[in-house]
């Protein structure tokens, strides 16, 4: 790491002074689960339900996020790890602003995941594993990827060419091929309202 001469600064508004302001824990909720399994419509349905309690929520997604801040990653094992890890990082900025990050990536490594984990601090991060079957996801298609997983133009595909590795002790396990998304969001909601502490 490059932190030779680098002094850390404090400054005077602290998270809890924030989180007093904005009358709300600030967490991460990390949705997992393969391309297609339904992470980016839950994550915008969560954000929805959170943005209408008056909660200081934010989107963090991997097809954003691969468009800006980590437009120069591409999909080999390495490039994936330091997506996460950049995210990580800069969910960690968040959660000290005070802000409700609901951040939906891949992320197939556990080991990756894990690290987010601590960088945030554990009490901080809910894991939220988007359980679809990889045969759903491919039934479904949305982006036409996996056809092209299948015949080579795309490599490195989680569930097709490279594993995805469902998580062992996730705090939250979603199903989203036997109920509704509102449903699923519902069932979500009522598992993160202890993490959310509103005052
Ligand atoms: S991760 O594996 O590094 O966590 P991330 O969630 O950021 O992936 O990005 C996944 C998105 O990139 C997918 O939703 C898909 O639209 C697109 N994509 C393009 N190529 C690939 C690939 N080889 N594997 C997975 N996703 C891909």
């Amino acid at each position: 790491m490059n932190s030779n001469n680098i002094t850390k600064q404090v400054f005077t508004i602290q998270k809890s002074d924030r989180r007093r302001q904005k009358k709300h824990t600030s967490f991460v909720i990390w949705l997992t689960g393969y391309s297609g399994a339904g992470k980016s419509t839950l994550a915008n349905g969560i954000d929805r339900r959170l943005f209408e309690k008056n909660i200081h929520s934010y989107v963090l997604d991997g097809d954003n996020v691969r468009h800006g801040l980590n437009g120069d990653l591409q999909f080999s094992d390495a490039d994936r790890k330091e997506n996460i890890r950049r995210v990580g990082e800069v969910s960690k900025l968040f959660v000290d602003a005070g802000i409700v990050i609901i951040a939906a990536f891949i992320s197939p490594f556990r080991e990756d995941r894990d690290e987010v984990r601590k960088i945030i601090s554990p009490d901080r991060f809910i894991e939220l594993f988007v359980d679809t079957s990889v045969q759903e996801c491919e039934r479904r298609d949305t982006k036409g990827l996996y056809q092209k997983a299948r015949n080579g133009e795309v490599k490195n595909f989680p569930g097709i060419s490279t594993e995805f590795e469902r998580p062992l002790n996730a705090e939250i396990t979603v199903n989203t091929e036997n109920q509704t998304v509102e449903e699923t969001i519902d069932y979500i909601m009522t598992q993160i309202e202890s993490h959310l502490e509103i005052k």
